[in-house]
């Protein structure tokens, strides 16, 4: 009775003081923020992939917990036209265990380790019909079974598309040899453009020259034939 009735004095005391009320709600909030998402799934910053045919591609996901993990149950689900259809799953029993991973798809691959905290999967020989949404699933206990997902969407494209790819390149690199082309016609054409320019100075130059000897040797020796012509004639 009487350290009950001294404790509630003591908290009283404390928390007539809104300081300490403050400090007590700044640090829940803090806390509060830091753990908003005590569990977090992500399939990266792209959420989706396109491949070819045929091909294997990578189903990324992570997950990152500020409180830790322990039993973290994860699955993938693929998202077939609205019916969920379960595609592994797994229990990861603490940090950097590897999980023993069921798998319901056969040409699915487990490839994460929970070591970097991955959960990823690989998906072999890529079909039409595995286009879609997939789903990445992660419960942890330790957070009241809250449940966390992240959605990756895969398209499948024909190989033609890569035939379309090749056929811009193809484009794109006659375009870039027609710019190249006319670069090279037009500086062959300032080259020759320049000489002709030179060779006709000279041209002017020796014609000048050349007409002014012709004039006065022409005209000397013309008028000197003329005077020794007319007098013979
Ligand atoms: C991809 O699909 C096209 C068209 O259906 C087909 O011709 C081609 O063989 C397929 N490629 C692979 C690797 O399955
Ligand atoms: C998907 O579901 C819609 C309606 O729910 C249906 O019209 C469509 O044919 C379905 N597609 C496939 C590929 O099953
Ligand atoms: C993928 O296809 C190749 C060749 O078609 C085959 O050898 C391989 O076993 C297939 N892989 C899976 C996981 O189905
Ligand atoms: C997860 O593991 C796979 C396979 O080892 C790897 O390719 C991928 O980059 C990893 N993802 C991350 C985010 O580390
Ligand atoms: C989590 O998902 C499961 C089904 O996978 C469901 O039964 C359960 O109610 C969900 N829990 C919460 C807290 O949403």
């Amino acid at each position: 009775m009487d350290s009950h009735g001294n404790s509630g004095s003591f908290l009283h005391r404390w928390t007539r003081s809104g300081d300490a009320v403050h400090a007590g709600l700044v640090v829940t909030l803090l806390i509060g923020v830091w753990c908003t998402q005590a569990l977090e799934v992500s399939v990266g910053k792209v959420h989706f992939v396109e491949v070819m045919n045929g091909s294997s591609v990578l189903l990324p996901c992570t997950y990152s917990s500020c409180i830790g993990i322990k039993n973290l149950y994860f699955n993938w689900h693929y998202n077939d036209n609205g019916t969920m259809v379960k595609l592994c799953e797994a229990v990861i029993p603490a940090e950097g265990v590897e999980p023993h991973v069921k798998i319901y798809h056969d040409r699915l691959e487990f490839v994460g380790s929970s070591k970097d905290s991955n959960i990823s999967v690989l998906l072999w020989n890529v079909t039409f019909e595995d286009e879609g949404e997939y789903i990445c699933f992660a419960r942890n206990p330790k957070e009241k079974d809250r449940n966390h997902s992240a959605v990756f969407t895969l398209i499948v494209v024909d190989q033609l598309k890569e035939v379309d790819n090749t056929l811009t390149i193809i484009i794109m690199s006659v375009v870039g040899g027609l710019i190249g082309l006319i670069i090279i016609v037009m500086v062959i054409k300032a080259i020759v453009v320049h000489f002709l320019n030179k060779a006709q100075e000279k041209n002017k130059e020796c014609l000048v020259s050349s007409s002014g000897n012709d004039n006065t040797e022409n005209g000397l020796s013309g008028s000197k034939a003329d005077n020794k012509a007319s007098p013979k004639a």
